[in-house]
């Protein structure tokens, strides 16, 4: 576009204009992001369910430039040309080049409700994002739509699911990325080029048209500025990145026990068991079958003897039982907290306990009610809790969910208290939920970091609750799709993200499938073997020992990895970086080369070090060749340098081909049965020379908020080759923490140098050589500061 001479420039807090009976604001609530309302008449209603006020009030002046009938914004690299006649808003990047171009302007509320809003998708643009929905991990080409659904047994088809992130990035075949959030809860559509070639369309059925359009311009950059508006996931408790074993249902108190005891007698380290809806009176939430399970505190303290923890699950639906001492109930109507129908009367649906009720948790009090509720359970101590079925998911119904008209009493953040149809709640209900029970934990036990899982959430739930992928299918198909929405959950925000290893329903496991799942499992953030009722069991040891070996095998490298883990949590608490982690997001020029997508869809990182190439066609595995971002890589097993880019794999059972970064150094740990037993000896370093050479230690206790008052280690680790050797270089540590280890021990691999002397200034440290693995081990006492030189 030409450069017309612009008249004026002021500094606005935002710039609002009216035509043609709509109404358009666009502000900047940090610098690089760009906020579009608009409405008919008047602007809508400025709240959300997923943007804390705090952040949308905090404007950023906008630099104001006027040009005939356009107008321009410019808040940071970021600049929106407003056209004044037709109200169309384009983001332009630093360069000038349009990132998204609206193509609608006010036409997008032509209708008499809702909106569809038209926009230009470039057509090398690869789309990520909208959560765990299926279809690929590129959702180019697709059509996708958020209604938060019990999808049990979904399939590849299926859309939508259970949760609602109306948030993509594009990232252009040259790595450059821009992001778009859709702040509406209601039901909403988009679509990347399927109905309209190099179109992208947003529609919704109700509610205000808010979005933001985010700048990267790298897909890190990208991910920073979506978790700038809705936050970035808590640092979860260091046990919930332990190994946690599940099933629908342990039923009795003596059957939670066979399985810790199996656990431990089997040498699986594990961290946490979760009790399933029969641990329950009836499938009543917040009630215990006292005759399954007569002493839950017992329990509970004896496991934890054992270094394992209790989940349990809490559903949202409160069983509709009147006069029969059902606390819940009873308390809930007292304060008038369920869901009544426009009429007045209550509203019931049939779940697990049969006909039940359900919370407004739009309703601030309504969640404090709710919260307390789990005083007697963290009473128990039980350590965590798993919301489902809040999506809400009801039985015997075509819609599977409550009646649209059902009515909400919002009364919650800078909302006007107002009442609203179930329409615009049933996206968020789930993501309120979850909120309700982590706000309610973090006030029961204000220094213990809530952990809760759940099933349904809309965008910024990350705040509040892990997830995990639903009903899943035991299938190759599962196994393979899992890990492409496992990371395009991460990409949507939700890092803490699992799905239940060796699948749900349908058939029972293979062995294969099963050892394969764990191999897999092991490296993604949450780590949950579940599976439905009333199929044969399949729990790690089930199966040829072979296999079994396989699993502890990897269950126990997930053991020893996690310091490397725990520091990529805590990096992902600051940045909103996930765990897991597609190529491209480290490394954005694997898109330059042609289809490189194609070849990386299958692969994934874990953390910014270590790449995982499982086959491409899991259930025939034949021959395949992994591409790697570059050369020099490190096979993470041996040790041993890779000499190309290109690795051709045999697939074998008993192995996962897993890559290192060259520049890592990646840190690793004895071997524990369970986080809630301190490591003893010494912590490793892998040091893995190339460019950028860095890693971080990170520590603390791993499940009290004295992180936030200072009380943990972190240190940053570098490498530089020297013309003798390797030196490394500790920098200061921060924090006040202490920690577990006595010393380290330093490997640096791709060693080619014979028998090393190690030098710091402390010439007797002891030094060996291990010339099969090319590696080269140091004994050092823990460091600092300072640096070590390892010279040949
Ligand atoms: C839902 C959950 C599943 C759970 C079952 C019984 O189907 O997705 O994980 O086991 O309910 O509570």
């Amino acid at each position: 576009m030409s450069a017309a001479p612009l008249v004026r420039a002021d500094a606005v807090d935002r710039y609002v204009l009216s035509r043609g009976g709509v109404t358009l604001e666009v502000s900047a609530p940090a610098s690089g992001i760009v906020r579009v309302r608009m409405g008919r008449g008047r602007l809508p209603e400025d709240a959300s369910w997923a943007v804390p006020a705090s952040v949308r009030r905090a404007g950023q002046p906008l630099q104001l430039r006027r040009s005939g009938a356009r107008v321009e914004l410019v808040s940071g690299s970021l600049t929106a040309r407003v056209d004044t006649a037709t109200l169309r808003v384009e983001v332009l990047d630093g360069n000038g080049q349009a990132l998204f171009s609206d193509l609608s302007g006010r036409a997008a509320l032509a209708g008499t409700r809702g909106f569809e809003l038209r926009a230009r998708l470039r057509g090398d643009d690869h789309v990520f994002g909208l959560g765990d929905k299926t279809g690929g991990l590129d959702r180019k080409g697709g059509s996708f739509v958020m209604w938060n659904s019990d999808a049990y047994k979904f399939t590849q088809a299926t859309d939508p699911l259970y949760k609602s992130v109306p948030f993509f990035m594009a990232v252009s075949d040259a790595g450059k990325a821009w992001g778009l959030f859709l702040d509406n809860p209601w039901r909403t559509r988009m679509d990347f080029g399927r109905a309209e070639r190099d179109t992208l369309s947003l529609g919704g059925e109700g509610g205000a048209l808010d979005y933001y359009v985010v700048g990267g311009p790298t897909p890190k950059d990208v991910l920073r500025q979506y978790a700038q508006l809705t936050g970035a996931p808590p640092l979860m408790p260091l046990w919930s990145l332990g190994f946690q074993q599940s099933k629908w249902s342990y039923r009795t108190d003596a059957e939670v026990r066979a399985i810790a005891a199996r656990l431990r007698s089997e040498q699986l380290p594990a961290d946490v068991i979760y009790m399933d809806i029969d641990y329950q009176d009836r499938a009543r939430p917040f009630t215990v079958n006292g005759a399954a399970f007569p002493d839950l505190p017992k329990l509970a303290r004896d496991l934890r003897e054992q270094g394992l923890r209790l989940v349990l699950i809490t559903d949202p639906h409160i069983a509709n039982a009147p006069g029969q001492g059902y606390a819940p109930y009873d308390t809930g109507m007292a304060r008038d907290v369920f869901l009544r129908r426009p009429d007045g009367a209550l509203y019931a649906g049939d779940v697990w306990p049969g006909s039940a009720v359900f919370p407004d948790f739009s309703r601030e009090p309504v969640r404090r009610w709710w919260g307390d509720l789990y005083t007697g359970l963290t009473n128990a101590g039980v350590a965590g809790f798993w919301n489902d079925m809040n999506e809400p998911a009801i039985f015997n119904v075509p819609s599977k969910t409550m009646p649209l008209d059902v009515v909400h009493r919002i009364d919650s953040d800078d909302f006007a208290p107002r009442r609203a149809s179930h329409a615009e709640l049933h996206n968020v209900y789930g993501q309120l939920n979850s909120r309700a029970t982590f706000e309610g934990l973090l006030r029961l036990q204000p220094d213990q970091r809530p952990f809760v899982l759940t099933r349904a959430s809309y965008a910024g739930g990350q705040r509040y609750a892990a997830t995990w992928t639903g009903d899943n299918v035991s299938s190759w198909q599962h196994l393979k799709m899992g890990v492409q929405q496992l990371l395009n959950l991460g990409l949507s925000g939700f890092a803490y993200a699992g799905n239940d290893v060796g699948g749900y329903a349908g058939e029972t496991p293979s062995p294969e499938l099963l050892t394969r799942w764990f191999q897999i499992g092991a490296f993604m953030p949450l780590f949950r073997s579940h599976a439905e009722t009333h199929r044969a069991d399949q729990e790690p040891w089930v199966g040829p020992a072979a296999h079994v070996a396989i699993r502890r095998h990897f269950i126990a490298e997930r053991y020893r990895l996690l310091p490397y883990l725990y520091a990529t949590a805590e990096e992902n608490s600051r940045t909103g970086i996930p765990l897991l982690r597609p190529v491209f997001l480290n490394f954005p020029e694997v898109l330059a080369k042609g289809d490189r997508l194609g070849a990386t869809e299958d692969q994934f990182m874990v953390g910014g070090d270590l790449l995982v190439a499982p086959s491409p066609t899991p259930e025939s595995p034949g021959d395949y060749t992994v591409e790697l971002p570059g050369p020099g890589w490190f096979d993470y097993w041996t040790g041993q340098r890779l000499d190309g880019a290109k690795v051709s794999i045999t697939p074998r059972l008993e192995s996962l081909p897993v890559f290192v970064r060259p520049g890592a150094i990646v840190t690793r740990q004895p071997l524990v049965q369970s986080t809630a037993f301190v490591p003893t000896g010494r912590l490793e370093l892998h040091v893995y020379p190339g460019a950028d050479c860095r890693g971080e230690l990170y520590a603390d206790d791993g499940v009290s908020l004295g992180y936030r008052r200072g009380e943990f280690l972190r240190q940053t680790v570098r490498c530089e080759q020297t013309a003798e050797g390797v030196r490394i270089r500790f920098e200061p540590r921060e924090g006040s923490g202490t920690p577990w280890w006595s010393g380290l021990t330093l490997l640096v691999h791709g060693w080619s140098g014979g028998v090393p002397k190690a030098w710091a200034g402390m010439d007797s440290l002891p030094a060996s050589l291990d010339a099969d693995r090319g590696a080269v081990q140091v004994l050092l006492p823990d460091m600092r500061g300072g640096a070590v030189e390892i010279r040949r």
